[in-house]
């Protein structure tokens, strides 16, 4: 087959991954990619956001199967347009999509079918909303409505900080601000719950813990992610249940009643309090970096994964994992998530001596000239499997160190809840 990923992070880097392990696979393409998908693939040079250009090269390579990483083109439509036009293609419609696009379009389904959710209220005008903060509890979550790359959303202990969260997100710092989001805090511990869905049937996907936050400890500013490990240490069979019954299958009935059938990866993002599910957010994708520590214990072949999913098979598949414990680590270029500098050299990762266990994905980089450089705040993620998180974190901590890369910073405190307490 000839196959397609489209993005260019460390999820795509994954993904071409495991795709390039397929004896089914006889070419790869990525669309834009990074310096490490080309290692594995052609990287092709469009932009992901012009769909006409990417359907005429899909065509004109005989493409048979497309792969979406990122949620801005499946949120805008990608979907629908490629399979309008005959092509195959694994991911969420446009519908769909708003799960993630539009957090008032989840907040209502949330109210609609009883999903366990943080109370909320959405709100369109600045004085609305700083009237109603007046008189409300502290800590508070103010959250920007569209995509924000994980950025949009503020914790605010008090009301000045709350004032400013509003006027930064009505004055456009996350696109233009039709509606805002207010909602309780929920003070728990965070899960990120993934399963694959072909629009009659669903399998679960690995779990995972994401540490958004940049500073050890998880303080200071939110960002894509900092690194994560899977298995989260919070599941159980029980959770599980309460997980399917109570959020998963009534956000696809949601779904199904509005006409359209899930097809693609949903993240649910969680807050579990005593054994108990809040849904917080939805991804209609794959989460980053929790994809590159989950897609390295399958067992199974990712194609035929993303086939089944397509055929709508996947009731007759059987997704088998490895047992393993794994944890991936996000090297940074120095300033993210603020401000931080581009093109700055990285050499030495052909020096580095990696286990059939270690795994480097790129993220933001770049080949030019036979260099690697950085691209992107998030530059390269260091995932090792082992026998416990301990030993992984061990091994990708030693690993970014023999890289001394120089631009970089990491935290060296990922999984601290399940290996640290
Ligand atoms: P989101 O983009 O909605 O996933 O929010 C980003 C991060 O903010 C989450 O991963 C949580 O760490 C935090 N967060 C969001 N909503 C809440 C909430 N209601 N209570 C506590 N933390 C939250
Ligand atoms: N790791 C969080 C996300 O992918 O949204």
């Amino acid at each position: 087959m000839i196959i397609c990923v489209i993005g260019s992070g460390g999820r795509e880097h994954a993904i071409c991954k495991m795709i390039s392990l397929s004896p089914k696979v006889s070419k790869l393409y990525c669309i834009p990619g990074n310096a490490g998908t080309q290692q594995l693939a052609e990287n092709i040079n469009l932009n992901i956001d012009n769909f006409e250009k990417i359907l005429k090269f899909l065509k004109d390579s005989k493409v048979d199967l497309v792969i979406i990483g990122p949620e801005k083109p499946l949120v805008n439509g990608i979907v629908d347009y490629l399979e309008n036009n005959n092509i195959k293609v694994f991911g969420p419609k446009k519908i769909s999509s708003q799960l993630e696009g539009s957090k008032t379009f989840t907040k209502n389904i949330c109210k609609k079918y009883n999903i366990p959710t943080a109370n909320f209220g959405i709100f369109e005008k600045k004085e609305n909303t700083l009237n109603f903060l007046k008189n409300s509890k502290f800590p508070i979550v103010i959250k920007a409505d569209g995509l924000a790359a994980g950025k949009g959303v503020y914790i605010s202990k008090n009301f000045s900080e709350a004032t400013e969260a509003v006027n930064e997100i009505f004055d456009g710092k996350f696109g233009k601000a039709e509606k805002i989001l207010v909602e309780e805090f929920l003070n728990g511990e965070e899960m990120s719950f993934f399963i694959i869905c072909d629009g009659k049937n669903f399998k679960l996907f690995k779990t995972a813990q994401d540490h958004k936050r940049v500073n050890e400890g998880d303080e200071g500013k939110n960002t894509g992610g900092m690194g994560a490990y899977s298995p989260s240490g919070l599941i159980n069979k029980n959770l599980e249940n309460k997980i399917i019954e109570k959020i998963i299958l009534p956000t696809l009935k949601a779904i199904e009643e509005m006409g359209e059938k899930y097809k693609g990866f949903l993240y649910a993002g969680l807050m579990i309090l005593d054994n108990e599910p809040f849904l917080i957010e939805y991804n209609v994708r794959m989460g980053d970096p929790e994809c590159q520590t989950i897609l390295p214990l399958l067992k199974t072949d990712l194609i035929d994964i993303f086939n089944a999913c397509c055929d709508q098979n996947l009731e007759n598949l059987n997704i088998k994992w490895r047992e393993e414990k794994s944890l991936c680590i996000v090297l940074c270029s120095k300033g993210y998530p603020e401000n931080f500098i581009n093109n700055v050299k990285i050499d030495n990762l052909n020096n580095l001596e990696l286990s059939s266990n270690d795994f480097i994905f790129h993220a933001g980089t770049k080949e030019e000239k036979n260099e690697i450089l950085s691209n992107g705040g998030r530059v390269l993620n260091f995932v090792s499997l082992s026998s416990s998180f301990k030993v992984s974190r061990k091994r990708a901590i030693k690993l970014i160190n023999q890289l001394n890369w120089k631009n970089g910073f990491f935290r060296k405190d990922i999984g601290f809840r399940i290996i640290d307490k």
